[in-house]
This record gives structure tokens, sequence and C-alpha cells, in this order.
């Protein structure tokens, strides 16, 4: 198959690059901006005829959720119309679509593993509505397509929590971390990976959602303890409660996702702790 993978320069496109070479049956066509904005139909569309594209996989997003609140239009053009765009684009071309969405599709406020089935009558924010958004029109748009929710995702790549943590351990002996925010995270590359195998389970008869993240859960308090006892950093964490480290955009308070239906394909779904010690050491490497 022709894969175009929009946003290729992000953590899960920088991703995709890295596993592909385990998927020789594939080629992949990496884009990002500035030379192919997925808002700009004619753009697309010619990497589409040019490269005779068979399935694209949309990894670009406006994913600042901070920002997102006071920059509301830039982040619905990016997350709602681009994905029309490419959307239209696969109808017109007859191709399958793959598109990543996120745990705040949801309001948050559950204690039980959230379904593909749950309510998402009330998105968290500003990002989280312009992705439920992006949701509902795919599921119209009358095309073979997957959509993948995913939470938590880091990487060796680009801006991510654990880059974060890595950073800030560099000239602190002490750091707050907030205890009650519970999920799981997700390594982008095992993301990758199941991504392209259910692309080869075959994607037909419409639109189906599935969810995504590492196995296990815990809170940030935890992820970044874990963080540095595998890295065997010394420095404090001190558990933080949501109120006191407040951001424009509210946080979800628990967005585990329930796995049941991907993992019924036969996806591997590796637990957390496993991911992040592959993580470190591919940081470590570099
Ligand atoms: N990060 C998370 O924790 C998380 C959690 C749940 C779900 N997700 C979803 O997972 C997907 C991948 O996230 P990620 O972390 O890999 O995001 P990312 O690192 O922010 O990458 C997004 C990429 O899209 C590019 N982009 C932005 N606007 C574009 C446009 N109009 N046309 C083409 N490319 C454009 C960005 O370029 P610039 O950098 O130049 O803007 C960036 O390279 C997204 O759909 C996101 O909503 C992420």
């Amino acid at each position: 198959m022709n894969i175009l993978v929009t946003g290729g320069n992000g953590q899960l496109g920088r991703s995709l690059s890295k596993i592909s070479n385990k998927f020789p049956n594939h080629k992949f066509f990496f884009t990002d901006l500035p030379e192919s904005d997925i808002t700009k139909e004619e753009t697309i569309s010619e990497i589409v005829k040019k490269n005779d594209i068979n399935a694209i996989i949309n990894c670009a997003a406006y994913t600042a959720v901070d920002k997102a609140e006071s920059e509301p239009d830039i982040a619905r053009q990016v997350n709602v119309i681009g994905p029309r765009v490419l959307a239209r684009i696969c109808k017109k071309y007859d191709l399958k679509f793959i598109h990543i969405s996120t745990d705040y599709v949801f309001d948050g406020e559950s204690n039980v593993p959230l379904l593909e089935t749950d309510s998402c009558d009330n998105p968290i924010g500003v990002y989280g509505q312009t992705k439920r958004d992006a949701e509902e029109m795919i599921a119209l748009a009358g095309i073979d397509s997957v959509i993948i929710r995913t939470a938590w995702l880091y990487s060796e790549f680009g801006n991510n929590f654990l880059k974060t943590m890595l950073r800030l351990a560099q000239d602190r002996n002490e750091i707050g971390v907030i205890f009650d925010q519970i999920g799981s995270p997700t390594y982008a590359p095992d993301l990758a990976c199941a991504i392209i195998n259910i692309l080869d389970l075959g994607i037909k008869n419409g639109c189906e959602l599935y969810h995504y993240s590492n196995e296990g859960i815990c809170s940030w308090y935890d992820f970044a303890k874990e963080i540095f006892d595998i890295s065997n950093i010394d420095i404090e964490v001190k558990p933080l409660h949501t109120y006191e480290y407040l951001t424009p955009a509210k946080r979800p308070k628990y967005s585990v996702l329930d796995k049941s239906k991907i993992k019924a394909l036969g996806i591997q779904v590796p637990y957390w702790k496993i991911s992040l010690k592959t993580c470190l050491n591919e940081l470590n490497k570099q």
C-alpha cells in the first residue's frame, strides 16, 4: 500500500517513520507543514494523485490544549476543517482513512475505563470539542475509516510529559506533579504499530472507532516517579492536587480508555512501564 502520513514531523508521525521499516510491504509518504497543509485540498490531492496513495493516516493536529482556549478558530481549522478535507479526498479517490482522536472527547469525570460507546456529550475544552466534531464528521463522511482515540502520548520525539520531566530534573532537586488525575500513558511507537496492524487487517464497512493506550493505569505523579526511578535520577517528587497547578484548559480527572475492542483484533498493548523503559533506552542512544 502507498500510505500518506500527514503531520509527519509530529511525535506520532515520527514514530510511524521509526517503525515503518518493520512493514516493508508498505511505502510511506511523510508530509507536514509548510509544504502540505491538510486544510488545503488541492495540495493534498496533488500528493495523493502523484504518489498513487491508497490510504491516509492523519497525524496532523492542533495539539496545544491550553492555547486552543484562546485560539479556537485556529484549533478548529486544523482539527475539524483539515480532517474534513482529508475525508473528502478519501471519498473522491476511494482511499482508506485512519484518524487519531483523544480522551478529551469525554468529560473526564468517569471512574471506570471508558468504552468507545460511552457518551461524548460534554468534551473537555476547545481542543476536546474540535476533536469530537471531527469524529462526528468522519463517521458521516461515507468513507471506510478508523478513528483511534489515544491519551497521554509520549515518545523520544517532540515535546511531551516525559521530556519535560527530564528537562526540569536537570536543574532542580524537587518537582511538584499532579497525583489526582488518572490515565494510561501511550508510547507513540506502540500506537504507530497498532495503526499499521489495523490497516493490514483491512478497513471496510464505514467508520470504526477504537481506543488505544498502553496497559495499566497511573497518575502523572506515578508516571514522573517511574521516569526518574528508571533513569536513576535523584529528585524529590511532591504530589500536587489539580487545584495547585491551574491551567487555561481543564484536564480530565480520569481518562483510562477501555481497550477490549482493539485487543479483540489481536493488537498488542504493552504494559506502560515496559514501554517507558524502551523509550528511555532509545533516548539514551541519542
Ligand atoms: N500528544 C498527546 O498527548 C495526545 C493525546 C491524545 C491524542 N493525541 C492526538 O494524537 C495525534 C498526534 O499527536 P502528536 O502528539 O503527534 O501531535 P504533534 O506532535 O503536535 O504533531 C502534530 C503535527 O501536525 C502538524 N500540523 C499542524 N497543523 C497542520 C496542518 N494544517 N497541516 C499539516 N500538518 C499540521 C504539526 O506541525 P507544527 O508543529 O508545525 O504545528 C505537527 O508536526 C493528534 O491527532 C492528537 O490530537 C495526542
